[in-house]
Formats: structure tokens, C-alpha cells, sequence
């Protein structure tokens, strides 16, 4: 699938509209460095007091942590997501000992900051030639009981991660929806010095 239809209103890296979340995977596996390799690039977000709240979770395809993770995910989910190479839990941490202080501390921005290195991960899986996939889609409480994760940190998403295959391994509903998606024009998001958004 062409991602040639998305065309950016200012001269941009490709990278950025190459960059999508198809559902169509080959079931390819990744390796263990390649994976790395896009976490590693997610290592190198921003945040709030370079706090790096974010945490991941991966599973391969086909190795004993790859259940637990995708047997939570909604059923849509299941239905495309069981091609990916690998799933990653993206986490963040909600409280931290902040400089300056002794005890723990909300950390307001851990969520937000988790959005950078996910975004960060999305483009260099993109850049090494693999897509990832995020998913809200998935059993947040189950996900964390089998995975033991404490309660000062949330669960972001579940990010499929694989290698794009043609449309037709999809189911005829998804297949129909399987093609790159197109954004609000800038100036519904952009306005100078006031809210004012056009429609
Ligand atoms: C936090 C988050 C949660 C998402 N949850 C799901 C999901 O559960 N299932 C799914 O198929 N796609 C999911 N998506 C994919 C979005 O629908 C997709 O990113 C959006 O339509 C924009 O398309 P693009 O990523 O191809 O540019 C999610 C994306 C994000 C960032």
C-alpha cells in the first residue's frame, strides 16, 4: 500500500508521511537487534525534566512472553495483530523522585512524554524498513495483572510491530480499510496568538 497520496501542505522528511499503521502483517519475524534498535531511537524522546518515564515490554512472535500480551488485546486486534513480528507494552511511570526532592512525586507529564518515544519508535521502525502499530484496543487491568506491573504506572498502549504484507491476508472489512489516512488541514490545528481554529 502507497503512502504517495499523503501530501504534506509544507516540505517535510518523507519519513514522517511514509510513517503508518497498517493492519496487514507478513507474520515475519524480527529480530532481537532490529527491535532494539527502534526501542533504542524511543530512548531518545524527550521529556519533562528528562524524567524518561516511558518503560517497554516486548514480546517476539512465536516465544513464551508473546501470549500473555496479545491474549488481552480486544478481538479486532487479535485479528490483524497475530501477523506482527513483535508486540511492545508501552508504559509510563506516574510518580518520581524529581531533582531536588526525597520523595516521590507526581510526574504530570509521563503520559505525554510516553507519546514522544512512542512517536520516536513509530519513525525509526518506519526507517529500518518495518511498521509499527499502536493499540488502545486491549484489556488494560488483565494486561496488567499478568504482566506484574505495579500501580504507579500506567499502561499506555500495546504497538504491533511487523513487516507490511499485501491487504488480502485481511479480512474483507479490514482489507477495505487498509490504506494510509490523510490529516485535518493545518489551519483547523494552527492559529496564531488566540483560540481560533478554522473548521
Ligand atoms: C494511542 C493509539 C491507540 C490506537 N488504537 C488502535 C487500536 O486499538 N486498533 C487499531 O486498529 N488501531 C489503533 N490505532 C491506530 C490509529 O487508528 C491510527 O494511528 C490513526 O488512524 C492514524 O493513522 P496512521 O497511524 O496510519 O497515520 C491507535 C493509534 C494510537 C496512537
Amino acid at each position: 500500500m502507497s503512502t504517495s497520496s499523503r501530501q504534506p501542505e509544507h516540505p517535510i522528511d518523507p519519513l514522517f508521511t511514509r510513517r503508518w499503521s497498517p493492519r496487514a502483517f507478513t507474520g515475519e519475524a524480527i529480530s532481537h537487534p532490529e527491535l532494539m534498535k527502534c526501542i533504542e531511537a524511543a530512548r531518545w524522546a524527550p521529556s519533562a525534566s528528562n524524567s524518561q518515564p516511558w518503560r517497554f515490554i516486548y514480546a517476539l512472535r512465536e516465544t513464551p512472553a508473546w501470549t500473555p500480551i496479545f491474549d488481552t488485546l480486544v478481538e479486532f486486534n487479535r485479528d490483524w495483530a497475530h501477523r506482527a513480528g513483535a508486540l511492545i507494552v508501552v508504559l509510563s511511570r506516574k510518580r518520581w523522585i524529581a531533582p531536588g526532592y526525597n520523595e516521590q512525586r507526581a510526574l504530570p507529564t509521563h503520559s505525554f512524554d510516553a507519546g514522544a518515544a512512542w512517536a520516536n519508535l513509530a519513525l525509526q521502525t518506519t526507517q529500518s524498513g518495518w511498521h509499527a502499530h499502536a493499540m488502545a484496543g486491549f484489556d488494560n487491568e488483565r494486561l496488567r495483572a499478568q504482566l506484574s506491573v505495579p500501580e504507579d504506572y500506567a499502561i499506555e498502549a500495546v504497538v504491533a510491530i511487523g513487516k507490511v504484507a499485501d491487504k488480502s491476508v485481511l479480512s474483507e472489512a479490514l482489507a477495505q480499510r487498509e490504506t494510509p489516512s490523510q490529516r485535518l488541514p493545518l489551519k483547523a490545528i494552527v492559529a496564531e496568538g488566540r483560540f481560533a481554529f478554522e473548521a
